[in-house]
């Protein structure tokens, strides 16, 4: 099967899923959206009311900063593939729940499998769990201590270099982060470019940033 009518067949599922309680307070449903070949996914939390009644991930005041951070990178929306690890609204915004990750990972995963990304950019603690411990195997100690460091995984098969960041509202609330948050990015950058070019970018590598 290509992968449009993969990713046809991802949407219709998660349309339909009525999984987890989740499903009872959305207007839309929030799969995600990109390039279903980027190199690089990001993988937010959960769907906020502009999500919701858009059906978009990240068209919030959190998603015009995570532009902001793309552009750092060199990037664009349609370069990366974005997602969350609960694909529909939590009632006021509540943090998802470990068993609605759960029950969401099903489509969590075939959408990693799909995009085969080289890059996972975590955000926030959510994701960062999901990605490097539980499917990555590694321990989290949450995201200020993993942050800053790529996590070089086996996730579902995938050979998969995890950068694990604060989620881009932590930044917005608390902008003491912003400079490392951006710096971040502006090191994702340089790595793409050196694996895309096929060699390492003179100077400092996101890997030299991040080891
Ligand atoms: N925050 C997230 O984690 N995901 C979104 O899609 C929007 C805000």
């Amino acid at each position: 099967m290509d992968k449009s009518s993969e990713w046809l067949n991802i949407v219709e599922a998660v349309k339909e899923c009525k999984e987890c309680p989740l499903h009872k307070f959305r207007k839309n449903p929030v799969p995600g959206e990109g390039s279903l070949n980027a190199e690089v996914m990001l993988i937010g939390e959960a769907p906020g009311r502009r999500e919701d009644e858009t059906g978009r991930p990240f068209v919030g005041a959190a998603g015009k900063y995570l532009n902001e951070l793309l552009s750092k990178a060199g990037l664009k929306r349609e370069d990366v593939f974005i997602t969350n690890v609960v694909k529909c609204r939590p009632p006021n915004n509540r943090d998802p729940k470990p068993e609605e990750i759960m029950k969401c990972s099903r489509h969590t995963n075939r959408i990693i499998k799909l995009i085969s990304p080289k890059v996972i950019v975590t955000l926030g603690n959510h994701s960062g769990r999901y990605v490097i411990e539980y499917l990555g195997g590694g321990r989290w100690y949450g995201v200020t201590r993993a942050r800053g460091k790529v996590h070089d995984l086996m996730v579902l098969g995938l050979r998969v270099k995890v950068l694990p960041t604060y989620h881009p509202a932590a930044a917005l609330y608390n902008p003491k982060l912003k400079g490392n948050l951006e710096m971040e990015y502006v090191r994702l950058g340089e790595q793409v470019t050196s694996v895309n070019s096929g060699r390492r970018s003179k100077g400092r590598t996101l890997l030299d940033y991040f080891t």
